[in-house]
């Protein structure tokens, strides 16, 4: 039995001590901020992009930058993104302002009002004239700048799966917000993606209304050094004894990935035996996790078409640096064009299984590629 708490989280934003380090990246954003640059923050799936910004935003506000979150995962329409903007908005400045006030002067066509959900905690709900949205979503996009305008103050807007615009209204929303952006002087805008290489066409593709509009900065992953500390403090402050050969051979293993290093690390800690981890109890911990995530990988390969799956088993054996494109790799699956697999590869991106950095495919998920690996590779190739 064990009297803490297991000291991993894995998925979702993590904050405090379970932040591990990261401290040039929130110096080099909050540079940008105050200098009003706008950034176009990316990275993989899982990377910790929504904590980072978070913890960005915390320091921002400390220098007095006024910090507004959006979330537009749940946004697929321009309605949806108006309200989710307005509630983000009026959220963070009810810390600033009086809500009456907030009320009457911030927006003319959206109306507000404050409610408390079930927790006690208050929440904002807005209506406007459906019929009249594209004028609402001007006032909207605009209502930030002039408030902090009007108090010679500024601010900073994140805008977190931001790909999601993509969703609403073609790129008619996105020259919308583009438009209304590029006059504004008091907030910087971070713009934050998990589809790679659809918040790349955003702002890479000339055609596009937000071609060159900011600073793009790739999250990497964490550094070994800052990881490998991180996990010893977490267990010895839980009262786990771990040596750094042990702390090592964990990173390696997740190749610093700070999902999968906090998702590896929790179920250690779960399946220790004595207040203690060993090199030994890693490859337990990594059966252990492929063994709880079986099924849900083993539906992922249930969706895929032949070549896909190729592609995959592939990719699993290929070494770092390469691509699967060699003539003997293609003998081998029967393909007779490099092309074909490109196609599968490219497929396989779009499904956010793959990722493609510098030219070089790779599976995004390491232990799916463990998985492929084992539980694919050595009994057939199909
Ligand atoms: N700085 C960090 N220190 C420790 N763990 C981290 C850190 N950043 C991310 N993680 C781990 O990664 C998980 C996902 O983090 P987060 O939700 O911030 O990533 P994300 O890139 O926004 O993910 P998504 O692509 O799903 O939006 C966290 O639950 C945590 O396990
Ligand atoms: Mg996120």
């Amino acid at each position: 039995m064990s009297y803490f708490k297991n000291p991993f989280i894995y998925g979702g934003r993590v904050s405090g001590d379970a932040f591990c380090n990261r401290e040039s990246e929130i110096q080099e954003l909050l540079g940008d901020i105050r200098s009003r640059q706008h950034v176009i923050l990316s990275s993989q799936r899982r990377f910790g992009k929504t904590s980072l910004v978070w913890k960005v935003l915390e320091e921002a506000q400390k220098d007095n930058i006024i910090p507004v979150y959006v979330d537009l995962y749940p946004i697929s329409t321009l309605g949806e993104f108006i309200e989710e903007y307005a509630k983000a908005i009026a959220r963070t400045l009810t810390a600033f302002d009086k809500a009456k006030r907030l009320m009457r002067g911030l927006f003319s066509r959206v109306h507000l009002s404050m409610g408390v959900d079930p927790a006690g905690n208050p929440q904002w709900s807005v209506g406007f004239d459906r019929t009249r949205e594209t004028e609402t979503f001007d006032e909207v996009a605009s209502s930030l700048e002039n408030y902090l305008n009007r108090r010679s103050n500024y601010g900073v807007v994140v805008f977190d799966e931001f790909q999601q615009i993509t969703e609403t209204d073609g790129e008619k929303t996105e020259r919308r917000l583009r438009s209304a952006i590029q006059t504004h002087e008091h907030v910087s805008y971070l713009f934050v993606g998990s589809k790679k290489h659809l918040l790349h066409d955003l702002f890479s593709n000339p055609n596009r209304p937000f071609y060159r509009s900011g600073k793009i900065f790739p999250l990497e992953k964490i550094d070994p050094g800052h990881l490998k500390r991180f996990i010893e403090k977490r267990f010895n402050e839980a009262g786990v004894d771990i040596d750094g050969k042990t702390s090592g051979l964990i990173v390696e293993t997740t190749e610093c990935h700070p999902y999968y290093t906090q998702y590896l690390c929790h179920i250690l800690y779960d399946i220790m035996e004595e207040r203690r981890i060993r090199t030994d109890d890693v490859p337990r911990a990594i059966d252990f996790l492929l063994r709880r995530e079986s099924t849900a990988y083993m539906n992922t390969w249930d969706l895929l078409t032949h070549r896909q799956r190729q592609a995959l088993v592939a990719l699993s054996e290929t070494g770092p640096g390469e691509n699967p494109f060699r003539p003997e790799i293609l003998r081998r699956f029967n393909i007779s064009q490099p092309s074909v697999m490109i196609r599968a590869l490219k497929s396989l991106v779009d499904k956010d299984l793959v990722d493609r950095a510098n030219g070089r495919y790779e599976i995004i998920d390491l232990f799916f590629k463990r998985w492929i690996k084992t539980a694919i590779s050595m009994n057939s190739h199909g």
